[in-house]
């Protein structure tokens, strides 16, 4: 009976998964939905719960939102049943040209909605920029740089005719440096990662296109990320791994940049395939309803990960707005969405008012960016670069035109070639080894990492291979390259310039070559890496997720035999994180060390503007350079341990990552997080810090207003929704018709027609007023939460012979000896003899503690130090605030 198919998939696509499932008649109560745990405060571990929160938050308009809320409204209210379930649910896999795609509203000239990849670039088409990583930019900590980037990038999407571009990424947040995705976030630091996202946000949007803001929450390791990915793999389990946290960590830690990316507009969340205390991230009441809708206050629309929706009426109660790519598995023709939903709305299952939420969230965003003025069809296809192709891929239907080569590219090579320059971290840089000149006699360059991938810059799928100079990082992060300058070819430019002599030896194991050249050279450059990526590609036995910390293609050896026989052997590490460099770095022959990251298309340019003094080296490591992996405290879980249920990941270290460890451990970094020279110096004085008087927190009460209602589909019949007669039926594609207007024998249910309050979660359907969550009143939390308590001013002098930037940073202390964190910066350009007073505001928020009994932010009260300086291991100047304690 192929009418069953639509509305009886619920139960397959379950037992695909192995795991409890929402029918369109009978919700299965899941964890989310337990009462343990009630006090958020808990600290968490194996097995952790995640308490319930119902019902999903309405859209209210609230912050910058009004006037987009207004238009969004004014538009679902005039929308079908059928239409807003084809606002909210992707076409299904390959079934159009971008990654993802929604249904079309033709009646209203409405097109398809287009999500691409990826946070650095459009991924899958041609003619676009490759820019640097967002690991990579956060080494500037510049705003304007990072503005400015999301800007291109968010132009480039828009050029090619993309609604959402699917980044910028602050989870992973990079609790382990072995995490294999943390490069396309920013930093392991909350406050960087925040103030990052934020501005990639605000670039991303004003250009017109909307950001989504990914993998909400606690994404932070590939393994086990999805259970039939880890199958592939050979580990036998039946369910996404859970990470297992408390209420203190969620907010001090990883919630801290989704709040800022939602307090800057992003118009969405993406939510992550793992399980948070055991509850799925795409149906996960607490997080999705409870934190991002009720407390952050959140906008916009919350988009599932590709394939990471496991249910149906669960997870549209729990807060999913928007499923993606739409299908329950890529390619079963099947949905927990389309079809479902219309029922499950129609039944009454869904209540209305949640389905015109969602349609209202997704429109908001589009109007918040002003998508109703662009006006650019979608001109490239991601499943293929001719220019002809299938319009539906998955079904290998419609051949047609599908790709127009758009460049879009605009020019941005120069500001990409600029951003890496200015994101490279010079390490260490001893007897004046750098800059060069260019007129050194003989230019020695070793190293694979220096040179072509000789399959071409994109001859590896998602750049899924490390061959060639290390530029991107591997999955669907990724964007193709135009062009990829490598660092072989630009150093032979200059030197050329100069008349003088260059050699290279780019096969790492050609060990008498290697000896012979390093012999004879002036100064031999030495170029290393270590690649990680997406779960869904494996390199050498790393699944997404590094193994280890070592420097990849015998890196290490590579150094070591070169600088036993050069005395001004300078290394570029070419990385996604941390990598170990104790055989090396203190070594008298190696004389300079620069981070350069995942530079882009202009690696090579890049990084001989700093090589040469062209630019003075500015960036300071978002991360810490540790001598052991052991150093770092958390760590991946690389083994199932729970039986071939959910893998346990108990993130038991707190907010203790990366230099928080290293400091509450009193463990010696290589180099410590913020570390970065200059071919300049620079002096800190005159440190004041001020108190401001700020008033009161107010805690936000009283109630929201009852759900809008928009619609009155639920009075209508089945028989109204069914497919149309003579409507051809795409294969594999999803659409929000029903195949019959018997709904209890369509929905293959033995039990449909049950008593609803016997298995929805209590309140899951009550759209009245309800209370306001205390911590909440604007997107991102309470306004308050930015109030400036306190000032920080000194002066930064350049007191060196040449112009360069230094990034002033500034750290505090709790009043009971907690490590120092990270809590604001300034990134100041100075001529030489230069000098300028920074200011740096402390906020509410900077001077809290998230109190999970209360279950609000609380001032911490008592002195606190605070330290001025070019990073941790460069704290110049020291003082104390106390701005009183309480709420
Ligand atoms: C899965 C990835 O986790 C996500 O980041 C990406 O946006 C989607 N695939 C679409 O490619």
């Amino acid at each position: 009976m192929p009418w069953l198919r639509h509305l009886a998939l619920l139960l397959a696509a379950g037992c695909a998964f192995g795991s409890p499932t929402a029918h369109a008649g009978v919700l299965s109560a899941r964890a989310d939905d337990t009462e343990s745990n009630s006090d958020a405060s808990e600290p968490v571990g194996t097995h952790a719960t995640s308490p319930p929160f119902y019902p999903s938050p309405w859209m209210d308009g609230s912050g910058a939102w009004g006037e987009a809320y207004e238009k969004a409204q004014d538009f679902v209210r005039q929308l079908t049943l059928l239409e807003k379930v084809n606002l909210t649910t992707g076409v299904g896999w390959e079934g159009e040209g971008c990654v993802g795609n929604v249904g079309t509203i033709p009646r209203l000239g409405f097109k398809s909605l287009c999500m691409q990849d990826s946070p650095l670039g459009v991924r899958l088409a041609d003619y676009v920029s490759a820019f640097p990583a967002g690991g990579t930019v956060a080494a500037s900590w510049d705003r304007d740089l990072w503005y400015r980037r999301g800007f291109a990038m968010g132009m480039e999407h828009r050029l090619k005719g993309v609604d959402v571009q699917l980044g910028p990424v602050v989870g992973p947040l990079g609790r382990a440096p072995e995490g294999g995705r943390n490069w396309e976030g920013f930093s392991p630091d909350p406050v960087l990662s925040g103030i990052a996202v934020a501005a990639t946000v605000k670039g991303i949007q004003d250009a017109g296109v909307i950001a989504c803001t990914k993998h909400y929450i606690l994404n932070e390791q590939e393994h086990f990320r999805q259970a039939p990915e880890a199958i592939g793999y050979g580990y036998n389990i039946t369910e996404s791994v859970s990470s297992n946290v408390d209420d203190v960590t969620l907010h001090e830690l990883y919630l801290w940049p989704f709040a800022d990316a939602i307090r800057a507009g992003t118009g969405s969340i993406m939510c992550s395939y793992n399980q948070v205390n055991n509850s799925y991230s795409c149906q996960n009441s607490h997080l999705l309803n409870g934190i991002l809708k009720g407390e952050l206050g959140f906008q916009g629309f919350v988009m599932s990960d590709w394939q990471a929706q496991h249910s149906g009426v669960s997870s549209a109660l729990a807060g999913l707005d928007m499923t993606m790519p739409g299908d329950t598995l890529f390619l079963t023709g099947r949905s927990f969405w389309g079809a479902n939903l219309t029922l499950a709305v129609l039944n009454g299952t869904v209540p209305e008012w949640r389905l015109d939420d969602m349609a209202t969230r997704i429109m908001a965003a589009y109007f918040f960016v002003g998508r109703d003025k662009i006006d650019v069809p979608v001109n490239f296809n991601s499943w293929t670069q001719d220019t002809f192709g299938y319009e539906h891929a998955a079904a290998s239907e419609d051949y047609t035109q599908v790709n127009w080569h758009v460049d879009v590219r605009a020019g941005h090579g120069h500001a990409i070639r600029e951003m890496a320059a200015d994101s490279i971290v010079l390490l260490k840089n001893s007897n004046g080894a750098l800059p060069l000149t260019g007129e050194e006699q003989l230019t020695a360059v070793f190293g694979a990492d220096a040179d072509a991938n000789p399959y071409g810059p994109n001859g590896c799928p998602n750049r899924g291979c490390d061959n060639g100079t290390l530029a991107m990082g591997w999955g669907s992060g990724t964007a193709n390259f135009p062009y990829l300058v490598t660092p072989l070819t630009a150093i032979q430019n200059v030197v050329l310039r100069n008349y003088a002599s260059v050699e290279s030896v780019t096969d790492n194991w050609a060990t008498s070559q290697i000896a012979t050249l390093a012999r004879r050279a002036s100064v031999a450059l030495v170029f290393v890496d270590a690649d990680s990526g997406e779960g869904f590609i494996s390199i050498d036995g790393n699944e997404g997720d590094r193994n280890n910390l070592t420097i990849w293609r015998g890196g290490e050896q590579l150094v070591q035999n070169v600088s036993a026989l050069c005395n001004n052997t300078i290394v570029v590490i070419h990385s996604v994180g941390p990598v170990l460099l104790s055989s090396f770095y203190d070594s008298p022959n190696v004389t300079a060390i620069l981070w350069a990251g995942l530079p882009g298309e202009q690696s090579g340019n890049s990084l001989v503007d700093v090589l040469y003094g062209a630019v003075n080296p500015s960036g300071k490591l978002p991360f810490t350079f540790g001598i052991n992996r052991e150093d770092y405290g958390a760590d991946l879980l690389y083994t199932p341990n729970n039986g071939n249920a959910a893998p346990q990941q108990d993130f038991t270290e707190g907010t203790l990552i990366d230099y928080r460890y290293f400091e509450a451990k009193n463990i010696t970094p290589v180099y410590p997080f913020g570390h970065g020279l200059s071919y300049t110096t620079f002096e800190y004085s005159d440190l004041d810090i001020t108190v401001t008087g700020a008033g009161a927190y107010v805690p936000t009460s009283g109630l929201t207003a009852p759900a809008p209602t928009l619609g009155n589909a639920s009075n209508s019949s089945f028989e109204d929704y069914v497919f149309p007669t003579d409507f051809h039926q795409v294969p594999l594609y999803i659409y929000p018709w029903l195949n019959g207007s018997d709904a209890a024998d369509a929905s293959d249910d033995p039990s449909y027609g049950a008593d609803a309050s016997t298995y929805l979660p209590p309140n899951a359907q009550n759209g009245s007023a309800q209370a306001r969550v205390r911590g909440s009143g604007a997107p991102g939390g309470h306004p308050a939460l930015w109030d400036v308590l306190a000032e920080v001013r000194f002066t930064v002098t350049n007191t060196g012979d040449r112009g360069g930037a230094e990034v002033a940073q500034v750290y505090l202390a709790g009043p009971s000896g907690e490590v120092r964190v990270l809590r604001g910066f300034e990134k100041v350009s100075l001529g030489p003899g230069g000098n300028t007073e920074v200011v740096v505001p402390l906020t509410r928020r900077d001077l809290s503690r998230w109190d999970g009994g209360v279950g609000d932010w609380v001032l911490v009260s008592g002195s606190r130090g605070v330290w001025v300086g070019g990073g941790l291991g460069d704290l110049r100047l020291s003082g104390g605030v106390d701005v009183g304690g309480g709420s």
